[in-house]
């Protein structure tokens, strides 16, 4: 495989020309000249209501109907564009999905969610509370006997939560602060055959793919999954979030949230009350036809492209795990939360906070970075709540964990900026 250009990949985002460097990518990632090339497109030429019949309605109807979902399916490998729904976040878009199956839910059924981004517990807590549902949780436990934040979820610990009243699974593929790829098609595959050994008649899996999509191709059908979310703006597009709903799950359990006179009983449209933004809709195609344009001519397959983009974020993990795990800094406090070591299932969302005697807050850590200019780095609990607030009771929620986020646009000469500075915070 050719070493991946991360020049050429460069030149496709005009903020990166200042020479800031993007390190909350996390949070939200820069945008393509293509995405920003649609959006106005969009905007002076075809910006009317959908669904007439007149040149420019037919276009715009085109536009976001049409080949929008068809792109979005192809980031989901989603069997048919009418599985695919866009709403303005994923909070909102799996919020809908669990209104949706309100009426396919019972007193007494389980629901595993885990301790990871708000989005995909806190619709499955309040539907729960709303039908008498039980709640149970999947724990992220340390891979490290030196590190007690070296947090990963591991199947053996999902299984035993499994029983025959287990209805609704949800995870993260990627963890937004843990920043460690769960392996989805392995859960899924050991959840669904011990669901079905204890004797569960009907189990529904949401997966948040918003923390992955930036950095691995997602995979429904491999994967078996019921419900997919990500939101573009941060694999490179607008803000707007793709939902993927399984075509036989939208059939069976969900219940249309639409007006009542809208027939859309056999597509995610269903789970659409109201339009989202079209102009964002249809700049989501500029991201996907970015990350294609990163593989190689003829094909442009996107599995090519995420298979460079994964080489190329390793040469960036790398270091910044090595220098964070160095003897030195675990003397001097440095806890990386999450898994420590760098590989394949790790991506460059590196996590840590700096305890002992001579602990330094998150807030200060960051405040250095800050006062100096030119890189942007973060603290806190970024919604992933509850994890944060178990690490320890030294860790307090607001303070949370200091997160250095890069993506596949970042170089190596960034990513060692960063360290000298660190280098010199934990120094003092
Ligand atoms: C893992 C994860 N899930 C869900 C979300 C929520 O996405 P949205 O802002 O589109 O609701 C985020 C946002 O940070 C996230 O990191």
């Amino acid at each position: 495989m050719a070493a991946f250009d991360v020049a050429k990949a460069r030149a496709h985002f005009p903020s990166l020309k200042s020479g800031f460097i993007f390190g909350d990518n996390a949070g939200g990632s820069q945008v393509t000249q293509g995405v920003v090339d649609r959006i106005s497109d969009y905007l002076l030429n075809t910006n009317v209501q959908l669904g007439a019949d007149y040149s420019v309605s037919v276009e715009s109807t085109r536009r976001a109907m049409t080949e929008a979902p068809t792109e979005a399916a192809k980031l989901f490998n989603a069997a048919s564009p009418d599985e695919i729904v866009f709403s303005h976040s994923s909070t909102m878009n799996l919020e809908n999905v669990a209104r949706a199956l309100e009426g396919d839910i019972k007193a007494g059924d389980e629901f595993i969610v885990t301790s990871e981004h708000e989005a995909n517990v806190g619709p499955w807590k309040k539907l729960a509370a709303r039908r008498g549902a039980v709640i149970k949780t999947w724990k992220a436990m340390p891979t490290s006997e030196e590190n007690p934040y070296s947090l990963s979820l591991k199947i053996a610990e999902l299984l035993p939560l499994v029983t025959p009243k287990t209805r609704i699974v949800a995870f993260t593929a990627c963890s937004n602060i843990l920043g460690s790829i769960v392996p989805v098609k392995a859960v899924i595959a050991a959840l669904r055959a011990d669901a079905k050994a204890k004797g569960a008649p009907k189990v529904e899996v949401s997966v948040d793919c918003v923390a992955y999509a930036p950095h691995r191709l997602i995979d429904v059908q491999d994967w078996d999954v019921d419900f997919a979310v990500f939101s573009f703006y941060k694999v490179y597009g607008p803000h707007i979030s793709a939902l993927y709903v399984r075509a036989a799950t939208l059939r069976a359990s969900l219940t249309p949230l639409v007006h009542h006179f809208l027939n859309y009983e056999h597509t995610a449209y269903k789970l659409q009350p109201g339009g989202p933004s079209y102009e964002s809709a249809y700049a989501t195609t500029g991201a996907i036809a970015y990350l294609e344009s990163l593989a190689p001519a003829p094909a442009h397959d996107l599995k090519q492209a995420f298979a460079g983009i994964a080489a190329h974020e390793q040469t960036l993990v790398v270091p910044l795990l090595g220098f964070l795990t160095h003897p030195a800094q675990r003397a001097r406090g440095v806890r990386v939360v999450g898994e420590e070591q760098p590989g394949p299932e790790r991506v460059p969302t590196v996590s840590f906070v700096v305890v002992g005697p001579k602990r330094i807050r998150s807030r200060d850590v960051v405040g250095v970075f800050d006062r100096r200019g030119g890189i942007g780095i973060r603290f806190g609990h970024f919604y992933a709540y509850t994890l944060v607030r178990d690490l320890s009771p030294e860790i307090d929620i607001e303070d949370g964990v200091v997160r250095i986020s890069f993506v596949h646009y970042n170089t190596v000469e960034e990513v060692n900026k960063v360290i000298e500075i660190l280098k010199e915070v934990f120094a003092a």
